[in-house]
């Protein structure tokens, strides 16, 4: 960090190069290069992203190696510099986050360009605080040739029509080049020379990376991205950030007790645990008639217990999840229940220790022991459960005591 402030303070303006870099390769760097050339702009920061909030659902090669990587890449133009604001940032990544941040360590004035994909524009909108975003910097969105920028002006009509100063657009052939192409073809034993720096390719080597087997990915109907538009605009502002908490420490504690599969389906489960927590009250009872959720007494006169249930059968239905697991972690996310699935209990707990909750007592013991033993904090968390809906006068549902009795007995 003290070398980024010696570096950009004396800058009038900047190009934020964001990617996951996985691996960086050519494209990317003649993409900077060709940037830093139109907008006249003094030093380009590269910043690999730390966890992508938009490739939740991918499994990425580890910060160091990228980080490294991007550095061997940039060694050679004394413009670019590389930055590890994401990459040490823990959660979730925000552009709006980095943003700021990197603003502080500039000089007031100083002229901000965002690089990034012709389509991540298209989705600006859904990104944190976009509006706030376009006030502090510019967008360069590059594209590869032929790619249809009549139909994104369009889509990103109400934007463009407001910032339309803000939002650059450029072609570049180099572009063709993928950094998932790369990944296959190092996985396949095809030659991935000139697709990247030498040194970053030696680096892939040396390390062994993009070896493993790609099969370990879990099949999904839908991509994630997909899944994250429905939901937005199935849930409001406040439960999708609280989704996105929950997956992101669902997967994290994946990460910790299971394996690269449970951390997509850990990803998939915590983003849909609430997706029918916001209906309105007869569209719950319309859709539980048609998708047969059994409800019993309790439920019906509890009825924020339906939305788990609920939730699970909207799932598959809409959001075509077939994975029996998946369906259960959100259909027990909200009670428990005695012998559950590592997932299940994954996903149980995220919903209580994701890092967008406000605090509350009992948070940082829960927070300790689902690092420490899953098991353990079951029963700290039903136990604490049990007695918050006790204390306000609400229904307890009997499984929840039924999977305290288990967990307590372990
Ligand atoms: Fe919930
Ligand atoms: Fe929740």
């Amino acid at each position: 960090m003290r070398n980024e402030i010696a570096n950009f303070k004396d800058c009038k303006s900047i190009a934020i190069m964001g990617g996951t870099f996985d691996p960086i390769h050519n494209g990317h760097l003649v993409t900077a290069e060709a940037v830093r050339h139109r907008f006249k702009v003094d030093r380009v920061v590269f910043i690999p992203t730390g966890r992508p909030a938009h490739k939740l659902n991918k499994k990425v090669t580890h910060n160091e190696h990228r980080y490294l990587m991007t550095v061997l890449a940039t060694m050679r133009n004394e413009n670019f510099e590389v930055s590890r604001i994401e990459i040490d940032r823990p959660g979730a990544t925000y552009t709006i986050d980095t943003i700021e941040e990197l603003k502080k360590i500039c000089r007031p004035d100083v002229r901000l360009y965002f690089i990034t994909g012709a389509d991540a524009i298209n989705q600006i909108m859904s990104w944190k605080q976009p509006e706030r975003l376009l006030t502090l910097c510019d967008f360069v969105a590059v594209t590869r040739p032929g790619y249809d920028k009549a139909r994104l002006f369009e889509d990103i009509g109400e934007i463009r029509e407001k910032y339309a100063s803000r939002i650059h657009f450029m072609e570049v052939p180099a572009l063709a080049i993928s950094s998932s192409d790369i990944r296959e073809r190092e996985q396949k034993g095809e030659p991935i020379k000139y697709l990247l720096p030498q040194e970053v390719e030696d680096y892939i080597h040396k390390f062994g990376l993009y070896q493993d087997d790609a099969t370990e990915e879990v099949k999904f109907m839908l991509p994630i991205s997909t899944m994250q538009e429905k939901l937005q605009s199935a849930i409001s502002v406040k439960r999708y950030i609280h989704t996105m908490g929950v997956a992101e420490e669902a997967v994290k504690l994946a990460e910790i007790y299971g394996t690269a599969q449970d951390q997509q389906k850990a990803r998939v489960a915590g983003l849909l645990h609430d997706c029918a927590k916001d209906y309105p009250e007869s569209m719950r009872l319309r859709f539980c008639k048609e998708y047969k959720v059994k409800t019993d007494e309790i439920m019906n006169k509890q009825t924020d217990l339906i939305h788990p249930f609920l939730g699970a059968e909207v799932a598959k239905r809409e959001y075509q999840v077939l994975d029996e697991d998946v369906l259960n972690a959100i259909r027990f996310h909200t009670t428990g229940r005695p012998n559950m699935s590592l997932l299940e209990k994954i996903v149980f707990i995220a919903d209580y220790i994701e890092p967008n909750r406000e605090k509350f007592g009992g948070l940082d013991e829960a927070r300790r022991l689902a690092y420490l033993d899953l098991d353990k904090a079951m029963v700290y968390i039903l136990e604490n459960t049990i007695e918050y809906v006790k204390a306000r006068g609400r229904l307890l549902h009997p499984l929840s005591l039924e999977a305290l009795e288990y967990y307590k007995n372990l």
